[in-house]
């Protein structure tokens, strides 16, 4: 179960909270208070070598699928060499797989066993990593994740340089014929979700500014009401 194709003339807004912020004591409460509002689940998993913390990994995704959890399984892998476990990922449960261009060396190998394995494959790009390095690997994609902070913590605060590369990239992107979705990850919040909107993101991750506030699905529900004014 993926989210649908993109399509640019009816483009809505998915998101896609991060449990990296939920309480983990109650994991199966936190993730069931968000199931409603929110159209994917957002799973950072990190190795300690990519970037400096660890994580999580395959037991909360088989976890998540055991108990028949309803939404896609959004997988953004912060790891060195993730082709080793692109099908253990899939085995998992996760139903769309993210990885950096900065920690593949043969990314569109890998991007291409994603989506043999059945998953949506998507390219991350840190804030430093320029746009033109998805020239080639446009056709094996479904998404491109824009990291709006330096990956490997929650509670970061949005880079606003990330704003006009959002909308470089849809601009080019619609000059493709490739439907492509564009998600975007760290420090958004209810005050800069509509802008990050407007600039080109149809998939929004957001982690403290959900499970953080106390009120997840609320939290939700205001974002999508920020960007649909
Ligand atoms: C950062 C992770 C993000 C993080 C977002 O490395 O990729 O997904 O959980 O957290 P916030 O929304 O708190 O910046
Ligand atoms: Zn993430």
């Amino acid at each position: 179960m993926h989210l649908p194709e993109y399509q640019p003339d009816q483009r809505r807004l998915y998101l896609s909270p991060s449990i990296l912020a939920a309480d983990f004591w109650n994991l199966s409460d936190a993730v069931t208070a968000v199931q409603a509002d929110a159209d994917a689940l957002h799973i950072d998993v990190m190795d300690g070598i990519f970037v400096p913390s660890i994580s999580y990994g395959f037991p909360i995704i088989e976890a998540l699928k055991r108990h028949h959890y309803p939404l896609p399984l959004d997988v953004h892998l912060m790891i060195e060499d993730a082709s080793r476990y692109i099908r253990t990922f899939a085995e998992a449960g996760a139903d769309m797989l993210t990885v950096h261009a900065e920690a593949c060396v043969h990314l569109q190998r890998t991007l291409a066993e994603i989506r043999a394995c059945g998953m949506a494959a998507a390219v991350c790009l840190n804030p430093a990593t320029p746009l033109h390095v998805l020239e080639e690997v446009l056709p094996y994609i479904d998404m491109v994740l824009i990291m709006s902070v330096n990956p490997g913590f929650g509670g970061q605060t949005f880079l606003d340089t990330t704003l006009e590369k959002i909308t470089r990239l849809r601009q080019w992107l619609d000059r493709t014929p490739y439907p492509i979705h564009i998600e975007v990850d760290g420090g958004i919040t209810t005050a800069n979700i509509a802008q990050v909107c407007e600039a080109g993101a149809d998939v929004v991750v957001a982690g403290s500014a959900v499970f953080g506030s106390g009120q997840p699905a609320e939290s939700l529900r205001k974002m999508r009401a920020r960007c649909e004014r």
